[in-house]
């Protein structure tokens, strides 16, 4: 399953709008969309429910996390090989809800791309953007953690953050797929991002807690191809 840009990726996080039998039905509403606009739309659900969604749904499924870690003797850690056979094709790695050290970072990159997943790694600033970017992840999402579920977009209160990070990390690395999120809920808050030089956009609680998932996911969709 390929990740085209401009990409957008809900983070199912553990809402339980999102978890188990709904983490199904909302992926298929994101396949739906996603079929109807051809805009790439892809999911991150808590680990148990990847198997499920990837054996019935045809868009990217990452993982929410992968640990620092190789084969062997690390009970309860969450193996990049393990994510692979699940049928993932990326991960999401440094969320502001779910940490790493700067050295485990570029750990779980090197052992995410020896199993040839997709490297999304957040960062809360730019600050980290040029040290993040020398690691050469595909993927890096600006995401302020002040802004997370306020339903008040980053690409609105803080382009300057967005477009920061967009040059820093280019300028390191030019392959490197820049996404932006925190508060992303209409269809303008994604034409913001995609006009201050992002790729797309990673959403959670704008998607996962609307009445009408598919009439959100309908209008960033319709917003991308607008840009
Ligand atoms: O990973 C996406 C996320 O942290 C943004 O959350 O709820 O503000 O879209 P939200």
């Amino acid at each position: 399953m390929n990740v085209r840009t401009p990409f957008v990726l809900v983070n199912f996080k553990t809402y339980l709008q999102s978890t188990g039998k709904n983490a199904l039905k909302l992926a298929k509403i994101a396949e739906k969309v996603s079929l109807e606009t051809e805009i790439c739309i892809g999911v991150a659900p808590q680990y148990v429910d990847i198997p499920k969604i990837t054996k019935e749904v045809s868009i990217p499924v990452f993982a929410q996390h992968v640990d620092p870690i190789s084969p062997g003797r690390n009970t309860g850690h969450i193996l990049a090989e393990a994510i692979k056979e699940a049928g993932a094709v990326g991960t999401i790695i440094n969320h502001s809800e779910r940490r790493l050290k700067l050295t485990e970072i570029e750990k779980v990159i090197k052992r995410v791309a020896e199993v040839k997943l997709i490297s999304l790694v957040c960062i809360g600033s730019p600050r980290l953007s040029r040290k993040i970017a020398g690691f050469h992840p595909n993927m890096v999402a600006v995401e302020p953690p002040e802004l997370i579920e306020t339903g008040i977009s980053v690409s609105k209160v803080k382009p300057e953050v967005v477009s920061r990070t967009v040059e820093l990390v280019k300028s390191v690395d030019p392959k490197i797929v820049v996404l932006c999120g925190a508060g992303v809920s209409t269809g303008d808050d994604v034409e913001a991002a995609l006009k201050l030089g992002t790729e797309g956009v990673l959403v959670a609680s704008g998607v996962v807690k609307a009445k009408d998932p598919y009439k959100v996911l309908l209008e960033f969709a319709e917003s991308i191809t607008k840009v």
